[in-house]
């Protein structure tokens, strides 16, 4: 079997109070996306930055394609590339500056590159770093984990800050590092995001792992809050809507319906067709009230703390 892009052992930090990081074993394949899921405080920084060498751990043990994250960090880091999750400062360098210091530790960095990511998150990299917005911030980091074609690409919540626009080209870029055979790990607490761009996820809250799901378990988790808002005076098609499969928890409030919808959004726009509809409003609920609603239906809460 060829050796794993990242593999955890019992990897622990524990932070006291029942904080932290505990007994995670992880093993990622070279070239998979792979999705690191949990609410805040879950403990996925805690996790990438053992993964960087940045902390130590209290137990256990973490490599990256066999290197040990700890010993031969300096060697795990020629082979990542890191977006963090609180960006250092780099004070009054000008972009391009902190490209250049951080590309020459690297053994150069390839300008075409660095130009090319910079011109499609449209970041001015002549701009000093404390001058540079939250949003700005991020895309550097994005430059400089991207810019030397790394196998490997560790992501902690790379899209916070991020515009919508913004995000979509991540997403492209993303794929286009798949694509070229790279290895991803990309930590995130939306599912949505993990369930559009990872083969599989693994999904962690206080500290531990509690599930490696893959696409089709996440399809089955995933479930939206939905407000239908009908012309007034229209018929509005309750029957269709109650009947309609995946559509639960149905309220009507004269011309408007809330509902939740679980899986696709087909048999309720089936269900609609005709209506005259003057807003519709679909929103994702917090990961915290998708795991609740997963796991009291397939086990105790005992589950997720186990
Ligand atoms: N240096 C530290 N000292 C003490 N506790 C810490 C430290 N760093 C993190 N923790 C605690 O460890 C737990 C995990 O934190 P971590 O930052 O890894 O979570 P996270 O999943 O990255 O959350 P977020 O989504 O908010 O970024 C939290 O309870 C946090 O308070
Ligand atoms: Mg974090």
């Amino acid at each position: 079997m060829a050796v794993a892009a990242i593999g955890t052992s019992k990897l622990s930090k524990d932070y006291g109070m029942g904080r932290g990081l505990f007994e995670l074993d992880l093993r990622v394949e070279q070239q998979e996306v792979f999705g690191f899921l949990g609410p805040n405080g879950a403990g996925k920084t805690t996790m990438i930055r053992c993964l960087m060498g940045l902390i130590r751990p209290t137990a256990g043990s973490a490599q990256v394609f066999g290197l040990d994250c700890l010993h031969d960090y300096v060697a795990v880091k020629r082979r990542v590339g890191y977006v963090p999750g609180d960006m250092p400062q780099f004070g009054s360098l000008r972009g391009s500056e902190v490209v250049a210091h951080l590309g020459a530790m690297r053994g150069g960095a390839d300008l075409k590159v660095v130009r090319n990511l910079a011109e499609r998150f449209s970041l001015d990299l002549s701009r000093r770093y404390r001058e540079y917005s939250s949003g700005n911030k991020q895309k550097l980091g994005i430059v400089l984990a991207f810019m030397h074609r790394p196998p490997l690409l560790i992501l902690d919540e790379p899209t916070s800050g991020l515009d919508p626009l913004n995000q979509q080209e991540f997403y492209k870029l993303l794929k286009e590092a798949r694509d070229g055979g790279a290895t991803i790990f990309l930590s995130s607490h939306i599912l949505s995001e993990v369930e559009h761009a990872c083969d599989r996820v693994g999904i962690i809250r206080s500290g531990r792992l509690v599930r490696i799901a893959d696409l089709d378990e996440l399809h089955s988790i995933r479930f939206h809050h939905v407000e239908l808002e009908f012309a007034p005076g229209a018929k509005v098609p309750i029957a269709a809507i109650r009947s309609a499969a995946g559509v639960e928890e149905v309220v009507v409030d004269g011309h408007i319906v809330r509902c939740t919808v679980r899986g696709t959004f087909e048999p309720l726009l089936d269900a609609i067709r005709g209506a005259t509809v003057t807003n519709l409003v679909s929103h994702e609920p917090s990961l915290e009230e998708l795991f609740l609603e997963y796991y009291q239906e397939s086990a105790s809460t005992k589950a997720l703390t186990n």
